[in-house]
């Protein structure tokens, strides 16, 4: 078969999407009226106009401004469903979504408003269209160590809800260690651990995600590539690295496509794997990031099909779930 229609047709799972990256321009304007919200831009196209990044934190600025529409736990249902029914379609049978509670509550909106309203989301498409879906509660990393402490205690009542934290927002000077507190806590109680590292950051905050933080994948990761007993490591113990080929490129982390390194990662033995990131702001959903990063690096079948067994090795899916997709 044409290797774009196998990139389309094969079951795969998505482990590192941002539901608020979710959001398109469309529900934004959609819920700012609903909600009262004045938005700084005339109309959809004036927002998505904006959409031109040179690094990590011009984006986060335009994405925790379009954040600001959602108030109700409606809201919240509704990303989540329109996310759902779009992964759907891309043959996403797995998806473990991140969200950014503290984006939310630092607004006034409550833990359970936002953890409500997106769990319901993941039960209503489970029963209803069949993929399975969890949530994994994002720190930001930009806040405090104590900021993080006393999200995670507004979550405890939620805990049967989502399956695990990881840590996003701004990487350069909030190296892993910052949280190694809060994430030690964490495995305690049980949740799984993920941090984004090697983004815009150097391999060293890698080594530390790993080693304070106990994380069991690291995503982006790509900045790995530059340091050789950090590759070595990440390939003996399996260390998945959730890969998002079109963020990378839209945040100027490659200077484009053709240079990204996915295809050296596989190379070199690592678990990596094809994610969106957050697809409404970089120009794909997840179909899109496999078919750009194949179309640009020439990858080969055989590499789709490693890709789509690493996003299962590497899911906290139950593993009988596992196998059966594998
Ligand atoms: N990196 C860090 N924080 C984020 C990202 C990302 O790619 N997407 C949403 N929040
Ligand atoms: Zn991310």
């Amino acid at each position: 078969a044409r290797l774009p229609a196998l990139l389309q047709a094969m079951p795969k799972a998505e482990l590192h999407i941002h539901i608020e990256g979710s959001l398109e321009p469309e529900l934004i304007f959609q819920l700012a009226e609903r909600n009262g919200v004045r938005l700084p831009y005339a109309s959809v196209e004036a927002l998505r106009s904006a959409y031109a990044f040179s690094n990590l934190q011009s984006f986060l600025d335009i994405y925790y401004a379009g954040a600001s529409v959602l108030l109700t736990e409606q809201d919240f249902y509704d990303m989540a469903r329109a996310y759902l029914r779009r992964a759907v379609r891309d043959k996403v049978v797995r998806a473990e979504i991140f969200f950014d509670p503290q984006t939310h509550t630092a607004r006034g909106v409550s833990m359970e408003t936002v953890i409500r309203g997106l769990h319901r989301a993941c039960e209503d498409a489970q029963r209803e269209w069949g993929i399975s879906a969890a949530l994994i509660l994002c720190f930001l990393r930009h806040l405090s160590e104590e900021d993080a402490f006393a999200t995670l205690e507004q979550a405890l009542p939620f805990q049967g809800q989502f399956i695990g934290v990881g840590l996003d927002s701004s990487e350069l000077g909030h190296p892993p260690e910052k949280f190694e507190r809060v994430f030690a806590r964490c495995r305690a109680l049980g949740l799984h651990r993920v941090a984004h590292a090697g983004e815009e950051g150097p391999p060293a905050y890698i080594w530390s995600a790993l080693d304070a933080l106990q994380v069991e994948r690291i995503d982006h990761g790509v900045q790995a590539l530059k340091d050789e007993a950090l590759v070595a490591r990440l390939a003996r113990e399996r260390v998945a690295l959730t890969v998002c080929p079109l963020s990378n490129q839209k945040l100027c982390v490659f200077p484009d496509l053709a240079q990204h390194n996915l295809r050296a990662l596989l190379d070199a033995g690592l678990c990596a794997t094809v994610n969106s990131d957050d697809p409404a702001y970089f120009g794909g959903y997840i179909n899109d990031n496999f078919l750009q990063v194949f179309a640009a690096t020439g990858m080969t079948a055989a590499h789709a099909w490693q890709l789509a067994s690493n996003s299962f090795e590497a899911s906290f899916a139950p593993e009988a779930d596992k196998r059966a997709w594998m």
